[in-house]
């Protein structure tokens, strides 16, 4: 399973933002929305393999199962629908669950995987020895990391990993990290 964990510094934890304006009222959810479009969903396609937790400003989190997920979309809109309703009923449903706490809980329901944080300028990713399975990567938001959550996350034991010289949006970092997923997982499957 490849787990993605998104650290929303000042998404709002509540439902009560706009649809017709997603950055302007909902503490920049939609950055943590698009990056469920990385993490799921491929041209016509539910990566059944990747879990994706968005934490909420430390007080909340929104966990994506692509193994039972129902109804994604590609389209910021509906994504942005279907947080928004997990986050009113609080209910577990189709792949999409929600639970009070922060990084701590989210720490503690990783077991076993090889974790990584994902930071600018850390050694690249082409040259590091990801696991076979199970990889939990944590990436920022647009403000990147707050102390206290890197703090967190570097304790639990995660390795920091670098995508290349440009710090690019956390979305993108998460396509960069599923294609090189991709080619470790296809280049396994070719080797005899
Ligand atoms: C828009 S960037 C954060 C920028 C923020 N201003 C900062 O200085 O940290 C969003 C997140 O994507 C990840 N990221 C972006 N570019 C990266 C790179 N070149 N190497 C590793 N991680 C990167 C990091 O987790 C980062 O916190």
């Amino acid at each position: 399973v490849r787990t993605f964990v998104v650290v929303g510094r000042t998404a709002t934890a509540t439902p009560d933002f706009l649809l017709d304006d997603l950055p302007g009222t909902s503490g920049r959810l939609d950055v943590l929305v698009r990056c469920i479009r990385a993490a799921l969903l491929v041209s016509h396609g539910v990566r059944r393999d990747v879990v994706v937790y968005l934490v909420l400003g430390g007080s909340r989190i929104v966990r994506i199962d692509g193994a039972t997920a129902q109804f994604l979309r590609p389209d910021e809109r509906s994504l942005a629908v279907t947080v928004k309703k997990a986050l009113a009923t609080g209910e577990s449903k189709r792949g999409v669950s929600v639970a009070d706490g922060g990084i701590d809980v989210v720490l503690a329901e990783l077991g076993g995987a090889t974790l990584w944080i994902l930071d600018e300028g850390a050694p690249d990713i082409r040259g590091t020895a990801l696991a076979s399975t199970d990889n939990a990567f944590f990436v920022g938001d647009h403000l990147g990391f707050d102390e206290p959550s890197r703090k967190a996350i570097l304790a639990a034991g995660a390795q920091p990993v670098g995508l290349g010289p440009v710090s690019v949006h956390s979305e993108d970092a998460i396509a960069i990290v599923s294609n090189e997923l991709d080619r470790c997982q296809a280049s396994r499957a070719d080797t005899p």
